[in-house]
């Protein structure tokens, strides 16, 4: 005979976790299953190893989805408070990095033991290392798993199995797949928060600076963003462009304002009259970095001098090159280092106060695999413990 559980839960990661540990504190008995050696590797390697687990300032527009509507019930729900408080009640410390970021003091696996401390308490078993090789519903409306350690039933299924991005992490679009087998569309997907990529002179440029960070603001379409820039041995990266990566599309052009807070032709015409010797690389250093300055005016082909000597069609350049620089990335660095994937299981076929499914009874998807991706500063988590709770509480009320 199969080993039958009330629900079964397929991701030990952020969203699988903490729905097990609110359903099965919620009387349903749960299991979690997972392919990875460990659990929740995402949560370890989040926010540099301090896991920024919510933000301040939740809000349904810090979401991108097809259905923007969808992600506001379980957010107004289960809110970053409702998480705050739990962290607070282990004692975990943690501090405001910026903008409502909350990062731990001390390790992501605070939070990481948390979600696991809070799974034993209601009694969840989370088995590691086991591979699913099929999932069926019979006439019963139970599922049925064929996985390595053997056949598992159960009444309630949930998919937690998160996004494509960093495989190396256990990351698998076996949710997709899943998805789809049941009936359900699934949106494309694509990588998101990552960086951008350069093959032509822009290329060149990065390498060079490599390591020079400006704060800046950024925008594609009608999204902007203002935060900082970091130019790498690859391209650009940096919060501004991890964020607007999220709304750029393959042949886009950037607009970047290098310095946001100076209207540059204004600023060089009182330079030319107020200080006429001084050099222009070293005006834009001032502003900048010495090495931004030689390598930026090199770039854009504009020659050093003194101020004064600067023609007008150099300063026009350079003023338009500063406050909207065009950069057109060849593409982005993919889900080797993506934060997240934008797309996903089609809100349409989900109920946005359960998550359930409304094609297949029982089913459920939560946490990264629906098509509702944050931006960044701790948003994708805090949708990881909204859609978790909401499904938790609906299992667990059709368990009773
Ligand atoms: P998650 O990816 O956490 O879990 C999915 C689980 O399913 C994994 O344990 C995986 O092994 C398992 N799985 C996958 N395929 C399977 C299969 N075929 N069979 C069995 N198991 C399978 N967000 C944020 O809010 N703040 C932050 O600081 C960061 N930082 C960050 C850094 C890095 C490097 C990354 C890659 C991502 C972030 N994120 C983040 C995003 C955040 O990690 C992400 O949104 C959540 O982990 C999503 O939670 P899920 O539970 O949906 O998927």
């Amino acid at each position: 005979m199969p080993k039958h559980t009330d629900v079964i839960i397929l991701g030990a990661g952020a969203a699988g976790l903490f729905c097990a540990a609110r359903a099965s504190q919620q009387g349903a008995d749960v299991l979690v299953l997972d392919h990875a050696n460990k659990a929740g590797k995402k949560i370890l390697m989040s926010g540099g190893g301090r896991c920024n687990f919510t933000n301040y300032y939740v809000e349904p527009g810090n979401y991108l989805s097809h259905n923007p509507h969808f992600c506001k019930s379980a957010l107004s729900r289960y809110t970053q408070w409702d998480f705050i408080d739990l962290v607070s009640r282990y004692g975990i410390p943690f501090h405001e990095k910026k903008d409502g970021q909350l990062f731990c003091d001390n390790k992501a696996s605070d939070i990481l033991n948390m979600l696991l401390d809070e799974c034993a308490k209601g009694g969840a078993r989370v088995q590691l290392n086991t591979d699913i090789h099929s999932v069926a519903q019979n006439d019963e409306g139970h599922f049925v798993l064929e996985t390595s350690t053997g056949t598992l039933t159960s009444d309630a299924l949930v998919v937690a199995t998160g996004g494509p991005s960093i495989p190396t992490l256990g990351a698998t679009g076996f949710g997709y797949e899943l998805a789809e087998q049941f009936g359900h569309e699934v949106y494309p997907v694509r990588a998101a928060l990552v960086p951008f990529t350069f093959t032509d002179r822009t290329g060149e440029l990065c390498k060079v600076l490599s390591g020079t960070a400006l704060p800046v603001s950024v925008s594609c379409g009608r999204q902007s963003f203002s935060d900082d820039l970091l130019f790498t041995h690859r391209g650009l990266s940096g919060p501004a462009m991890l964020q607007i990566s999220s709304y750029w599309q393959s042949g886009d052009a950037l607009n970047i304002d290098l310095l946001p807070a100076t209207d540059v032709a204004a600023a060089l015409q009182d330079a030319r009259q107020q200080e006429p010797k001084k050099h222009l690389r070293n005006w834009l250093a001032a502003m900048t970095t010495q090495k931004f300055a030689e390598q930026w005016l090199e770039h854009q082909n504009i020659p050093d001098g003194p101020m004064g000597q600067v023609s007008r069609e150099h300063a026009s350049a350079l003023a338009s090159s500063l406050n909207s620089w065009q950069p057109k990335p060849s593409g982005t660095e993919g889900y080797r280092t993506a934060e997240v994937a934008i797309g996903g299981v089609n809100t349409d076929q989900l109920s946005s106060k359960t998550m359930a499914s409304t094609l297949v009874a029982g089913l459920y998807f939560i946490g990264e695999v629906v098509d509702v991706t944050g931006h960044l500063g701790g948003f994708n988590f805090q949708w990881a413990w909204a859609s978790a709770a909401a499904a938790a509480e609906a299992i667990a009320e059709a368990q009773s």
